[in-house]
């Protein structure tokens, strides 16, 4: 077995061939010609101010002061935490989360609460049950669409009801939404912002729709948060690199994004279907999991959970890299939860890496 190459389905990171280098190098080029001045100076911690406008135009119509672009999501989100969060506040989260945001809300001194996920998402009954019994937590994260671990998408009447439930009890709600333009099929939801935008903060980010390596993320912030946001981040690293940002706004302002996101979605629909078919031929009698119609994950949780350490371990037996299902859990729990990271592996090394989990799992199961 172990002469087998590894496949690796550890963290969510795109393949290598989804990079538009050729577009990009031309974008870095035009970048110095066109603004070298200013995008190889210091400049204000909100960021390339026409990339700010792009984002405040054409995602979300809200001013541009209310835009804030940092190198990468997670930055950023490090920073709302930091200023959102006193010691001990309460954070909610979906169970399971995607666990570097864990990190972030523990390091920011916050109490993490995590809520199950449905089939439909967020369990929000029970949030509301927790609501009403006086629990008042300072915001809820909420990944809506194609969820990382999980891969699920937060129902239409869920958005309702979780937003109603912001401006009744007077909590934010951080909506981070890196996989929302990658949806294979079905029709697009509601933005959890566009229903509340004076309770949510909306966070997106280039790194799965052109690259990571750019460090290109941002937040669009209900107005009172925003100058906060911004200090923070000056206070941190001044400016984010706005050569980067100049990168990504020229491709944008050339009309290459909307090509480039046709082309990722076929490229990982076809992923998806590879790991969905053997996951039906593989693993229905030793797991459930989800089916989604978008992003980067499926989640997987097993029918007979066995111990994670004793899981990974015989996984790399087998030839193959596992994530620790574990991290996703604020509460404690996740033995037996997988995360199926599709998009950066061939249809033919999906398969593959389904019938090893298979094995893998009726191997600790004849124990
Ligand atoms: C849900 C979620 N949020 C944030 C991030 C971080 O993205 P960025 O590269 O913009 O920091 C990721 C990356 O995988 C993610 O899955």
């Amino acid at each position: 077995m172990t002469e087998q190459v590894r496949i690796k389905l550890t963290r969510g990171v795109p393949p290598v061939e989804s990079f538009p280098t050729e577009h990009l190098t031309e974008c870095a080029a035009a970048a110095l010609a066109e603004y070298g001045d200013v995008v190889l100076q210091y400049g204000p911690s909100r960021g390339f101010p026409p990339l700010l406008d792009l984002i405040a135009q054409e995602e979300t119509a809200v001013p541009e002061r209310q835009v804030i672009t940092g190198p990468g999501s997670l930055q950023l989100q490090d920073f709302c935490a930091r200023l959102l969060c006193e010691k001990d506040d309460l954070v909610y989260v979906e169970e399971p989360s995607y666990d570097r945001t864990l990190t972030v809300f523990r390091r920011a001194g916050a109490r993490v609460v995590g809520f199950p996920l449905e089939e439909d998402g967020l369990d929000v009954e029970t949030v509301e049950k927790r609501l009403r019994q006086g629990e008042r937590p300072v915001l809820i994260y909420l990944i809506p669409d194609f969820q990382n671990p999980s891969g699920k998408v937060l129902s239409e009447e869920k958005r309702r009801r979780i937003v109603a439930l912001a401006r009744e009890y007077g909590f934010w709600i951080i909506e981070d939404a890196p996989y929302r333009k990658l949806r294979y099929r079905g029709a697009e939801l509601s933005a959890l912002f566009d229903l509340a935008p004076e309770r949510v903060l909306f966070m997106s980010s280039y790194s799965k729709l052109i690259s990571p390596g750019l460090r290109v993320g941002y937040v669009v912030t209900p107005a009172p948060l925003a100058d906060g946001l911004a200090k923070m981040a000056e206070d941190t690293y001044i400016n984010p690199s706005y050569f980067n940002q100049a990168i990504v706004y020229e491709f944008i302002r050339r009309g290459w994004l909307e090509p480039h996101l046709a082309q990722l979605k076929s490229l990982y629909a076809a992923r998806l279907d590879a790991m969905l078919a053997a996951l039906e031929e593989h693993m229905s009698a030793l797991a459930t999991w989800s089916r989604p119609d978008g992003g980067f994950f499926i989640g997987l949780t097993l029918r007979r959970p066995v111990p994670t350490d004793e899981l990974l371990a015989r996984a790399l037996d087998y030839g193959l890299v596992l994530s620790d299902g574990r991290g996703f859990f604020a509460n404690g729990g996740g033995d037996g939860f997988v995360r199926l990271p599709f998009c950066s592996l061939t249809p033919k090394e999906c398969t593959a890496a389904v019938a090893r989990l298979a094995q893998v799992v009726e191997s600790l199961e004849e124990e």
